[in-house]
């Protein structure tokens, strides 16, 4: 077995958006604030807990008896001690998957055997009929996750109903960890299946994680066995207090959870929908979808957002992004739209050649080996200006015979290179990329042109708009380097006029 561990390491440090782990984006109510700091100043820390009024104000909430209620560390400790109490080594138990790590890690513990009917490939849909095949004898608990984290599938009640029915010698373990988003629970069958058991959080849509509390709904025969193997203070009194407050104050809950699931998850879906993102259903505060890039989860990442990569069986390579308010989606839109689609649209690319088509190329030496010999062409810095404007991204593509050997050292080279790119800089012209190829001809290299050798990784990389991508050069070598890599080509004279060549060229 591996630890559970989630990867939570310096999340707190981030300093940008956490969509990574289904937590509620806004800090819960202030009331919760101002009831923990009143706690502390009770004085009550050097005793032990008191519980009491907490299952009252729960059992109102989930419209049970009291005695139908039983609080814990967090709904983590409620699966754990559903496990604990109903399974015993070599049980069989059905996990519906890819599902919540929790079930896996409690099962292992016990070492029961774990069969897992995944939900739909393509559609992610509950596995009903296919669950409903494996029940028979040795089946000793069935997890329905509902919404199940991370695909974000609801099980219909009916579905759960027909389990319910079927394996009445087994425990019905109903997650209802998101029910505040969702809205949908399997309380109202308790009472005709006693062998169904919920487990509820105040981790999400209240905001409470990191005070750990959680709590189970079932009839009151099965959480009097329950109670028997929880400690009797394994719920701390900051959370007892805490979630006393919470419930106090529903009406904040509702509120946030309404914006999330009304507002907020609406604009993201019609969002991925028109940029042709494939997404899944979801009845909770997350949804799972298709990355666009390889690299995207660390491109966001870079760009201040995180979301949780998921890559098990029938969701390889998908991302999990928690939905927040209608202002942070909108901020993740933003980024989104900025860092991701901006790679996935083709660019206008403008392959610039430099010596003879930039810069003056004396025809007797063809090296501009310093600055004396600099001289920026007659209509370079317009063309290049009108094709920034244009939103044409610069490339120099240039063959520098034997830069780097004693009759052509670097440091020649770089002197009229720099003082150049300066005046271009000056002008709000930027280079996105310079290839040199140093090489003399009988070298043979692959980067010489019109071999294609110096861009091939960044051809491989970016989309480009063919269409409107043009190679400007005056030699035929600059000729075949555009048939090469499937572009206009703009010739141009010698040493003539940057400008008017791009006007007589169409470009401009
Ligand atoms: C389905 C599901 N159940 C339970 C939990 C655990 O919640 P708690 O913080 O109450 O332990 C989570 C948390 O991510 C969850 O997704």
């Amino acid at each position: 077995m591996k630890p559970y561990n989630p990867p939570l390491s310096g999340r707190r440090a981030f300093g940008g958006m956490l969509l990574d782990f289904n937590e509620r984006t806004m800090p819960p109510s202030s009331k919760v604030l101002k009831a923990i700091a009143d706690f502390l100043k009770s004085n009550e820390l050097q005793l032990y807990p008191e519980y009491g009024k907490l299952e009252k104000k729960l059992a109102q909430y989930a419209g049970v008896t009291e005695d139908q209620i039983m609080i814990t560390n967090g709904s983590d400790q409620a699966i754990d001690l559903i496990f604990r109490a109903f399974t015993e080594t070599n049980d069989t138990v059905i996990i519906p998957s890819p599902s919540f790590a929790m079930f896996y890690q409690s099962a292992q513990i016990i070492g029961n055997k774990i069969l897992r009917p995944l939900y739909k490939k393509g559609s992610l849909l509950f596995p009903l009929e296919e669950l409903l095949k494996m029940i028979n004898k040795s089946v000793k608990l069935i997890v329905i996750c509902n919404p199940n984290n991370p695909t974000g599938t609801l099980a219909p009640i009916e579905d759960v109903r027909k389990i319910a029915q079927k394996a009445r010698n087994a425990i019905i373990l109903v997650d209802e960890a998101y029910f505040e988003f969702s809205k949908v629970t399997v309380i109202s069958l308790i009472k005709k299946y006693p062998n169904i058991i919920i487990t509820r959080t105040l981790s999400k849509a209240f905001g409470l994680p990191s005070l750990r509390l959680g709590y189970i709904v079932a009839s009151k025969i099965y959480i009097n066995e329950l109670l028997k193997m929880r400690g009797p203070y394994d719920v701390n009194m900051v959370a007892f207090t805490a979630a006393l407050a919470a419930l106090d104050d529903r009406k904040e809950m509702r509120k946030y959870a309404s914006e999330v699931m009304n507002q907020a998850k609406p604009m993201i879906e019609e969002f991925f929908t028109k940029n042709g993102i494939t997404f899944y259903q979801s009845a909770g505060n997350f949804l799972l979808y298709k990355p666009l890039l390889k690299q995207e989860e660390k491109i966001l990442r870079d760009n201040g957002i995180l979301v949780r990569p998921q890559n098990k069986t029938n969701i390889e390579k998908t991302l999990r992004i928690s939905i927040g308010t209608v202002n942070q989606m909108k901020q993740f839109i933003k980024v989104y739209k900025n860092v991701i689609l901006s790679k996935t649209q083709p660019k206008k690319y403008a392959f610039i050649d430099r010596d003879g088509t930039l810069i003056f190329e004396p025809q007797d030496t063809f090296q501009i080996d310093s600055i004396k010999k600099l001289k920026i062409l007659d209509g370079v810095i317009t063309g290049l200006k009108t094709l920034v404007e244009k939103r044409y991204e610069l490339i120099m593509v240039t063959n520098q015979n034997g830069l780097g050997t004693a009759s052509f050292p670097w440091p020649n080279f770089q002197a009229p290179q720099n003082k150049m790119l300066s005046i271009f800089e000056k002008n709000g012209i930027k280079f996105k990329k310079i290839y040199i190829c140093p090489h003399l001809p009988v070298k043979n290299c692959s980067c010489r042109k019109p071999k294609v050798g110096l861009v091939k990784k960044f051809l491989k990389e970016n989309l480009i708009d063919q269409e409107q991508s043009f190679f400007c050069g005056d030699k035929t070598t600059d000729r075949l380097f555009a048939e090469n890599i499937g572009i206009k080509y703009i010739p141009m004279q010698t040493n003539g006029d940057f400008y008017q060549i791009l006007t007589e060229g169409g470009i401009l």
